[in-house]
């Protein structure tokens, strides 16, 4: 970003790709990280005097318009936010686009409607995404990509915008993945990670890649009754993947081997049917009564993996323990977030489901050490896989002939 800025770009249009596909009830945004980390890249583009022309995606609508996933709620957050207005787009390559981005002076910003909204956005057709992403390059003189949470998809405001015009990495996407780079390069040990979430099918590409560097995995959500069941325990109603029983199996094989430990609850918070707060028992791990389903790891299993997370140097969570929207399943995440805020070291959130979960259970940001904005993407950094929306910055331009 830094050389975009030296080469100078009042005056110019700058396009910025920012994650903004934030929650909403209705038109009320119930979580607005993304919005608050993707401020910094756009408001030093318009320190500098750019006009700054923000694209991003709001949920995932069909490639056509649709009311309910506008990004317009967005544009007044941003710009209370910024402290400045935020021009709306009522499209985002149309007459409306074409008419806000010209009227914008320097230092400005505007924002476009949700890019999904154009079936080029995401088509797989590599000339059909091309098409649209020149569609939007023709509103820009230059590209900043900075939406970390969506650089794993290979997409036209993501991806093929970047080979159009003169491109460079946003603040954002450059944290993050420095972030990233020190827990999968050069980790301070001891190293622990932390993984739930409903699917251990989800975090395959992950544990494969982590268990050889990890000191300890811990296990929680809904993947530990699948290895719970591959540890030949019963696990009543609660969410099983008999398909991945085998793979599971390999994984504690695997760390006996190599001498990592994986921690599993002892105790589980069942309940009668899901979300049956008035049923909420624990009991232990070995003894889910068959009509029951496990919604949260129990009390002995929480204490035991804050405990796992004292003198940690590293800490790598994703996923919540259990159904944390409910008090009575929340219990088992709060332990683990309340042992992230000690941590004497990197403490990392990644993902959007461990983020919402911390703040709705009213712990700040400032307690971690760093809170990802991408979920999925962060995922498949530690999975080792390529970013596309970040390779193709290496791969091609990167800043250059701004004019
Ligand atoms: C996310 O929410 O993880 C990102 O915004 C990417 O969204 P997507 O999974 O719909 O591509």
């Amino acid at each position: 970003l830094t050389q975009l800025i030296e080469q100078g770009v009042a005056g110019k249009r700058v396009l910025v790709r920012s994650d903004l596909n934030v929650p909403l009830e209705g038109t009320t945004i119930t979580d607005d990280g993304r919005i608050r980390a993707s401020v910094p890249t756009i408001k030093t583009l318009a320190d500098a005097g750019a006009k700054v022309v923000v694209v991003a995606h709001l949920g995932r609508p069909k490639g056509e318009p649709d009311p309910a996933y506008s990004l317009a709620p967005v544009a007044t957050r941003l710009g209370e936010l910024l402290g400045a207005e935020v021009a709306f787009a009522t499209d985002t390559v149309g007459d409306s686009a074409r008419s806000v981005v010209d009227g914008l002076g320097d230092g400005q910003v505007a924002l476009l409607e949700n890019v999904r909204f154009n079936a080029g956005e995401t088509s797989k057709d590599d000339i059909e995404r091309a098409t649209f992403a020149a569609e939007l390059a023709a509103l820009a003189d230059a590209f900043v990509s900075d939406g970390f949470g969506v650089v794993h998809r290979k997409q036209a405001s993501v991806y093929d915008v970047a080979k159009i015009l003169p491109s460079a990495q946003g603040d954002l996407v450059a944290t993050e993945i420095e972030v990233l780079k020190r827990l999968t390069e050069t980790p301070e040990r001891p190293y622990v990670v932390v993984l739930g979430g409903s699917k251990v099918s989800d975090k395959l590409g992950v544990i494969d890649n982590l268990l050889g560097k990890a000191d300890k995995l811990l296990i929680g959500g809904g993947m530990v009754f699948t290895f719970l069941k591959a540890q030949g325990y019963e696990v009543g109603q609660s969410l099983l993947e008999e398909d991945q029983i085998l793979t599971v199996l390999g994984y504690l094989e695997r760390a006996e081997e190599i001498g990592v430990e994986i921690l599993l609850p002892t105790d589980i918070v069942v309940a009668d049917s899901f979300g049956d707060e008035a049923s909420a028992r624990v009991v232990p791990a070995n003894a889910i009564p068959a009509e029951s389903l496990g919604l949260d790891i129990g009390p002995e299993s929480a204490q035991t993996y804050a405990a796992a997370l004292e003198g940690a140097k590293t800490v790598f969570w994703n996923g919540p323990m259990g159904v944390f929207e409910q008090a009575a399943f929340a219990e088992g995440t709060r332990a683990v977030a309340q042992a992230l805020t000690t941590v004497d070291g990197l403490s990392v959130v990644g993902g959007g489901d461990s983020a919402a979960a911390i703040r709705q259970l009213g712990f700040s940001d400032d307690q971690f050490g760093h809170i990802s904005t991408g979920g999925g993407a962060s995922l498949e950094y530690l999975e080792g896989k390529t970013l596309p929306g970040v390779a193709v910055l290496d791969e091609t331009t990167v800043v250059g002939g701004l004019g």
